[in-house]
């Protein structure tokens, strides 16, 4: 494997997953914080950094555990401090160097830019440069104004560029860490799906044993691949658990079910709308009705899960971005202790844990699950909120209310998916307004409720733009919502961008 020391760049995680995508498998550590470096570490790889090293505070690290011993990449930074701490000088550069240039000088007889070609576009980000490098240092790459683009060692196998080839606007950065990885790390590119689902399977099994395994599946991507992975291990020790909480989208409990059990899951489909609408009732603040929701699932996944006679582990969808964010910012599990502040844990939390996914990207996990033959229906599922419709409905919550924003959601999902266009959003559904407005039907007056149409583009929910859905489409939605959905008088679309606005609207 190889591992990546993370300075704080906003790219390491593009890093990793350019590192993944070449079949190699690789783990994300703060730099103040070293993994083992043990015989499975192949090389290792120097992030970029928001600090200058010329900064006091900027963060530091023990070179000699490194240089030397494993081979090295450093980017940025990386490059930056590896030249400071041997002999160079970092100086602020005159002109800030952001964005595209192209490599002028290429060395191609060093293994790291084999096959890349002459005047390779590369992405600079970076307010210092290296100004002096000592005797020792050969400069194999230069653009126009950055001489040092790129140095190796001589006589060894550390090598640093002052780019970013992870950023998809250096045309040739995936060939060059494939350079790294292949001729001067030896790895071998043979971390696919497949292999990742076979060292899982062996793994889960030897650590699980007889031992029974209890799951809450949500319906969405990362707890149906996990559970999956766990039932081709265990089979029938594992027991899953589908609550209905009575916010999801039309039909979508039955649908759901239906489709774990023809997986061959053994899962138990609980009905509980009346337990979360019963303590929902009367609450309109966001952060009320979410804790509300999370409260009744732990009582009613803790009864069911007290029905699975000697369970001894709780297996989880975590995803590799959750583990990594934990580490470096929040400590872990923040959320989920949250709602536990009164009344100590449920019995179902203080099970051990066990988290097969827990290594991966949202695209592999997806990746991994077309290889165990998911349904592509399930994996191109468009992410929906823990809480479901409850925050999809602005105010307080009645069956009456979830009734109508179930018919006006299906009937505008239903003409995405028609249309084409579902999979061409990372997200869309119906928000039900708390406002009425007038209306005319046949000769007579209406008064009734507002349903905003919501559908954003987004890698990761993070930042989102709206989607440019055609007027037509829109057209036929809102005539279809008016017509059929008695209650609903009008029907807007949301023209906001996140930031400043958010996806969801509670
Ligand atoms: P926002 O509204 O913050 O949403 O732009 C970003 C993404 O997070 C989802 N979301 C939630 N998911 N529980 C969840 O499981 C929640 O309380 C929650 N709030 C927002 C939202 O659907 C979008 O994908």
């Amino acid at each position: 494997k190889i591992i990546i020391l993370d300075f704080g760049s906003q790219y390491t995680q593009l890093i990793a997953r350019r590192v993944r995508e070449l079949n190699v498998y690789c783990e994300i550590h703060p730099f103040n914080h070293l993994p083992e470096f043990d015989d499975s570490v192949k090389g290792v790889i120097f992030s970029g950094s928001p600090y200058s090293v010329r900064q006091e505070d900027a963060p530091q690290i023990d070179l000699s555990l490194f240089h030397g011993k494993f081979p090295l990449l450093g980017v940025c930074y990386g490059a930056q401090y590896i030249a400071q701490h041997s002999g160079g000088e970092v100086v602020p550069s005159k002109i800030r160097e952001y964005g595209r240039a192209n490599l002028h000088y290429i060395d191609h007889n060093n293994p790291l830019f084999n096959k890349v070609g002459n005047l390779s576009q590369v992405w600079m980000s970076h307010g210092d440069t290296i100004s002096s490098v000592p005797a020792n240092f050969e400069i194999i790459a230069s653009t126009d104004s950055v001489k040092v683009a790129a140095y190796h060692i001589t006589g060894s196998q550390t090598y640093c560029i002052q780019f970013h080839p992870e950023v998809t606007h250096s045309t040739d950065g995936k060939q060059l860490l494939e350079n790294f990885l292949t001729t001067i790390c030896g790895c071998k590119q043979d971390w696919t799906p497949d292999a990742f689902i076979d060292t899982t399977i062996a793994g889960l099994r030897e650590k699980l044993g007889n031992d029974l395994v209890v799951l809450g599946l949500s319906g969405g991507v990362d707890s149906s691949v996990a559970a999956v992975l766990l039932h081709q291990a265990i089979g029938k020790n594992l027991h899953c658990i589908f609550v209905d909480n009575g916010l999801l989208r039309k039909d979508e409990f039955e649908q759901v079910l239906d489709s774990y059990k023809h997986m061959g899951l053994n899962v138990r489909g609980i009905k509980a709308s009346d337990r979360f609408l019963g303590a929902l009732a009367g609450l309109t603040d966001p952060e009320q009705k979410r804790k509300a929701i999370g409260r009744v699932f732990i009582e009613v996944f803790d009864d069911a899960a007290h029905e699975v006679q000697n369970v001894k582990w709780l297996g989880q969808g975590t995803i590799y971005p959750d583990v990594i964010e934990s580490v470096s910012v929040k400590g872990p599990s923040a959320t989920i202790k949250s709602h536990h502040n009164v009344g100590g844990l449920p019995d179902f939390m203080k099970l051990k844990v066990v988290e097969p996914l827990n290594t991966l990207f949202k695209d592999e996990v997806r990746r991994v699950g077309k290889a165990l033959g998911l349904d592509d229906t399930l994996l191109g599922r468009h992410p929906f909120p823990g809480p479901g419709l409850a925050i999809r409905i602005l105010g307080d919550i009645t069956p009456e209310k979830v009734a109508i924003l179930q018919e006006a959601d299906a009937i505008y999902i239903n003409n995405l998916k028609s249309s084409g266009w579902y999979d061409k959003v990372w997200q869309a559904g119906a928000i039900f307004l708390p406002v009425h407005s007038v209306g005319v039907m046949g000769d007579e007056r209406t008064y009734e409720n507002v349903v905003c149409l919501r559908a954003v583009s987004s890698v990761d929910g993070m930042t989102a733009d709206w989607s440019h859905l055609p007027y037509e489409l829109l057209a036929k939605i809102s005539n279809e919502i008016i017509n059929n959905v008695k209650g609903i008088n009008r029907v807007v679309y949301d023209i906001s961008s996140k930031p400043p606005a958010t996806i969801e609207w509670e």
